[in-house]
């Protein structure tokens, strides 16, 4: 159900939950200071108790008593890329920030969001905890359509049209030394240099350790299609190839366009709809084609891809 900013506001403030648009991808937002919403997210979404949300807000003024340590550099880190799709997970003072949220951590996420409608209604209502708005494992929503296949026609959403850039905002956290990328994102590692100085190294999950960013730990980002990653198409692939419209093809390949090489921002701001679309149509089985560059946002792309075409068993943290 779509519904004005005003009655989203009377929702929150009622301790319900509601979608709402942000430039990265949909969000479920509770109010931080109602618990029982913040359970009702992991409950709605399906998602595991030890991975922890996102705490969303209109100004770093609202966290800043909130944090224990103060990383250098992190004041030209919120003034470049703030509001944006940049996170960062910081060391807070515990009696602050509900530990649900935090999944016990002593840690957590933070991040001031760009879509218009959303910043009014954090400033309004005060921080709000916000996953994507999709049930655990599936691409994220990109549009209020995305929100209503995973939750139905009568959740409570802010229809903000299709997210501008597609895909969820990349991670920091500070390790001590550096600044690394917990989770790519939105904002290409390369972003980060003029403010940092450097290149922030990407932290990959490794097996068996535990991530430092929890979600990277689960099945992820995967519609019920079986994607194959593949470099080499013959006239007998089989199936759907996801690919792009300036690659070539043999005769009889079924080509579905993700966009063009040559704007992985149009790629981006696509992946999760065509990813979702397999499902709506049907469709069982495809080709991913992976012919692109490792660099720059299709970093991301590349990882977001690999991620859904993996089944990674959700298992507890040790
Ligand atoms: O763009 C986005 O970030 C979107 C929009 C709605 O803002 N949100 C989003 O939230 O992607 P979610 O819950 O789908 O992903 C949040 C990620 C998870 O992988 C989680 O493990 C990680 O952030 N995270 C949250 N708190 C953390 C913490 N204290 N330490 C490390 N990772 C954390
Ligand atoms: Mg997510």
């Amino acid at each position: 159900m779509r519904i004005s900013l005003s009655k989203a506001q009377h929702l929150l403030e009622t301790g319900h939950l509601v979608a709402l648009p942000t430039e990265t991808v949909y969000g479920l937002g509770a109010l931080l200071k109602y618990p029982q919403a913040i359970d009702a997210i992991f409950t709605l979404k399906g998602r595991p108790n030890n991975n922890p949300l996102i705490i969303h807000l209109a100004a770093v003024e609202t966290m800043a008593p909130w944090v224990e340590e103060l990383p250098e550099q992190i004041g030209q880190l919120a003034e470049t890329f703030w509001p944006g799709p940049m996170t960062l997970v910081l060391k807070v003072k515990p009696e602050f920030v509900p530990e649900r949220a935090r999944a016990g951590l002593p840690t957590a996420a933070f991040r001031i969001p760009s879509q218009p409608q959303t910043l009014e209604l954090l400033a309004k209502c005060g921080p709000l905890v916000m996953p994507s708005a999709n049930l655990s494992g599936r691409p994220s929503a990109t549009s209020a359509q995305h929100v209503e296949e995973d939750f139905g026609f009568s959740f409570p959403i802010v229809d903000g049209g299709a997210c501008q850039k597609g895909l969820e905002s990349t991670i920091l956290m500070h390790d001590g030394q550096k600044w690394v990328i917990i989770r790519l994102g939105a904002l290409q590692p390369e972003v980060f240099v003029p403010v940092l100085g450097y290149l922030p190294p990407i932290q990959h999950a490794q097996k068996g350790a535990i991530p430092l960013c929890p979600g990277q730990h689960y099945r992820h980002y995967s519609p019920k299609a079986k994607l194959t990653l593949s470099s080499q198409f013959s006239a007998d692939s089989k199936g759907i190839v996801l690919g792009f419209s300036d690659a070539a093809y043999p005769p009889g390949c079924h080509v579905k366009i993700l966009g063009s090489l040559k704007q992985p921002e149009i790629v981006a701001e696509n992946l999760y709809s065509v990813l979702r679309q397999l499902d709506e149509q049907k469709i069982h089985y495809a080709l991913v084609d992976m012919r692109f560059p490792r660099e720059g946002l299709w970093l991301t792309i590349a990882e977001r891809l690999t991620r859904a075409s993996v089944f990674q068993e959700v298992r507890q943290l040790p």
